[in-house]
């Protein structure tokens, strides 16, 4: 198993992955052009673990001149509580550590308790001041 930047060759298996293994509730739909439109803006922010040919995992490490966001945080059924998503964590933070981030954020929903194991063995902490307002485009 090792980590990776995604290319677009890799998008048909980490759409499937994604349904597979990703959180999806109330989001917008996943595809190709914006999966290959993120690849082309930021060619190392979409990190991979893959096992041989496989996808295991996957992070987005987003950095925009200003915050440090994580998405679409997942990890195989079959591969979890092996340490994967804590290596993609490690992986991204360091990279929003070379840009000099300081502070990373990621959207969690309040019933994911999954994910809240494992956002909090990581160090992260629910803000429940904030609400995320948004507006499709
Ligand atoms: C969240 C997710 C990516 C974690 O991936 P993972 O590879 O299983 O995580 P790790 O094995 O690196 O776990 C790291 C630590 O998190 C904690 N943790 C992770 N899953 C846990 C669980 N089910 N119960 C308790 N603690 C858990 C543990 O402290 C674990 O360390 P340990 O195994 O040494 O005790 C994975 O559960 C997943 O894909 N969930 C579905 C998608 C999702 O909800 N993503 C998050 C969107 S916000």
């Amino acid at each position: 198993m090792n980590l990776r930047a995604a290319d677009e060759a890799d998008i048909p298996a980490l759409l499937a992955f994604w349904k597979l293994a990703a959180e999806d509730t109330n989001r917008v739909d996943d595809d190709t052009a914006a999966v290959a439109a993120l690849i082309r803006r930021d060619p190392e922010a979409l990190v991979l673990a893959v096992d041989g040919d496989e996808i295991v995992g996957s992070l987005i490490a987003g950095f925009d001149g200003w915050r440090c966001h994580l998405y679409r945080f997942a990890v195989h059924p079959d591969r979890r509580r092996q340490g994967i998503g804590k290596l993609l964590l490690d992986a991204a933070e360091a990279r929003f550590r070379s840009f000099g981030g300081r502070r990373a954020d990621a959207m969690v929903l309040d019933d994911n308790t999954l994910a809240h194991h494992a956002w909090s063995a990581s160090g992260y902490r629910a803000q429940p001041e904030w609400r995320r307002w948004v507006k499709g485009l």
